[in-house]
């Protein structure tokens, strides 16, 4: 059977919203073996490291142009309390991460760790500030000692710590998870805590923050109109608030059921196909969130940020059902991918999202061996490799005029073929992805309004869908060359393989 083909036009002079670099940002929690293990290792280990953080790690990651972190949590935020991570590590308190495996965190990568981790990736740091158990005056000192330049008791303590210069932190969030870990509060509980909060997280200098506030779960558009709300009045009397630039609300993949989420490798192709058909509902999640928004912010000055997004598996067995370790195959790279294109469509109110997590957690981007320490570049890290041209491009807007192949999946309509585009810098950047575990399709793009020259396509897929990278087979799943791309008389066509994802580069002629 002849593969379906699907016309799309792109008008490559008509450059749409800017695509934040941001929507490509990461997420790094005090959970299992993501800091202690994973980023750090502390300085005595015999892995090559700078102050104990991973040095082949922060090569891996530098490749992806990581644009922020977001740390120490997750639920793991509203529980710490930085000033147990700063001064000499053997004084530092010893606390119990209750949240993740009920282990011991000895609190030696704290503050300075971080900021040092955040410098070695040239990714800006991401603070979720406590608001569960911590205090107006804690996050307030925190942001001080940060940020401050000149002579406070803040700043004193900082520099009696080493560090002379303030560092520049824009990004603070408000807590975390308000209506269940950080803190089991109603969205009018929270909106009054946010709005204290976000008060004294004070501007120091030049240093002006951007507050976001703990946001939704999923679809949950009450949250987000209670925040709204106290912008102002419903209509056009937005009035800039100072305590909240932004608001954020939760997302993960999950086509089982909390108890029971599914195996990450072990799965066969319903198992696939329900799997897209939940990451595809991210689109359905950012519209409903944008729309309530735009309500009381028609000018979309307060940005929608959707700081934990992924898939979520039963942990791999054998390992610590507290630390969330999980493997990742070509279907969560799928997911990634899927997720990118929603993102740069909802590009002009969406300005950051974060996956969970960036390393051996969740949807990761590297998985490192216990023992041997062996890192492995997961198919997840290839489709953040292969789309990071997209970060800080126009995006272009994708007319589908005979639609997209599409499935039934539990009464469900899938579109099984997705794309974006983008162009900067002379450049244009495709990006295709093919979800359909057995059919192939051919994309037939049109360009108009400028021609392209030296096309450059590479892929990503794999036999079959469970395929994922080892330390004993580490290119499992790795992107390749893709020739299946021929010129036509208005651009490409683009063979897309069952079950790939493919990025098309073109200098703008
Ligand atoms: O990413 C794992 C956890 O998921 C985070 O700590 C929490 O915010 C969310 O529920």
């Amino acid at each position: 059977m002849s593969p379906v083909t699907v016309p799309a036009i792109i008008n490559v002079d008509v450059p749409g919203p800017v695509i934040s670099r941001h929507l490509y940002g990461h997420f790094a929690e005090h959970l299992g073996r993501c800091i202690y293990g994973g980023f750090y290792v502390g300085e005595d280990s015999d892995l090559p490291n700078e102050g104990g953080i991973r040095l082949d790690v922060v090569e891996a990651l530098r490749a992806l142009n990581i644009p922020n972190l977001r740390w120490p949590g997750g639920c793991f935020a509203d529980e710490y309390h930085w000033m147990d991570g700063i001064g000499p590590k053997e004084s530092r308190p010893v606390m119990v991460n209750t949240h993740w495996g009920n282990v011991e965190e000895n609190n030696h990568f704290g503050t300075h760790e971080f900021m040092a981790l955040c410098e070695l990736l040239g990714a800006e740091p991401y603070i979720s500030g406590n608001v569960g158990s911590g205090t107006v005056r804690e996050m307030s000192d925190w942001v001080e000692y940060l940020t401050r330049e000149g002579d406070s008791p803040m700043v004193r303590l900082r520099k009696a710590n080493g560090r002379e210069k303030p560092w520049r932190v824009r990004f603070w969030g408000l807590g975390n998870e308000a209506w269940g870990c950080g803190g089991n509060m109603s969205a009018q509980q929270y909106a009054a805590e946010a709005r204290r909060f976000g008060t004294y997280c004070r501007d120091h200098g030049d240093n002006k923050l951007y507050r976001i506030a703990a946001g939704a779960n999923g679809a949950d558009y009450a949250w987000t109109e209670t925040l709204m709300k106290q912008l102002g009045e419903l209509g056009c009397a937005y009035r800039p608030a100072p305590f909240m630039q932004a608001l954020s609300f939760h997302y993960y993949t999950i086509p089982g059921t909390w108890q029971d989420k599914g195996s990450a490798t072990e799965f066969g192709v319903d198992d696939h196909y329900r799997t897209m058909v939940q990451a595809a509902r991210v689109d359905e999640l950012i519209t409903g969130h944008s729309n309530v928004m735009d309500c009381y912010d028609p000018g979309k000055n307060v940005g929608l940020v959707l700081d934990e997004w992924g898939t979520w598996w039963n942990v791999e067995p054998g390992t610590n059902p507290g630390f969330l370790y999980q493997q990742n195959t070509l279907r969560d790279a799928l997911v990634a991918s899927l997720h990118f294109d929603v993102f740069h469509k909802h590009a002009d109110r969406l300005v950051m999202a974060n996956i969970a997590q960036t390393v051996n957690v969740l949807q990761a981007m590297i998985l490192t061996d216990p023992d041997s320490g062996a890192l492995v570049r997961t198919p997840t890290y290839h489709v953040f490799e292969m789309n990071k041209g997209h970060q800080d491009a126009a995006s272009l807007r994708v007319d589908l005029p005979g639609g997209l192949p599409a499935r039934q999946v539990d009464g469900t309509e899938l579109r099984t073929v997705s794309l974006s585009a983008s162009r900067k810098d002379g450049r244009l950047l495709v990006s295709l992805s093919n979800v359909d575990a057995g059919e192939a399709a051919d994309v037939e793009l049109d360009l108009r309004g400028g021609a392209i020259a030296e096309p450059r396509a590479r892929i990503l897929t794999a036999g079959e869908l469970r395929a994922h990278n080892t330390p004993d087979a580490p290119e499992a799943v790795a992107p390749r060359p893709h020739e299946q791309v021929t010129a036509t008389a208005s651009g490409l066509r683009v063979h897309l393989p069952a079950h790939s994802f493919v990025t098309v580069e073109a200098r703008l002629a």
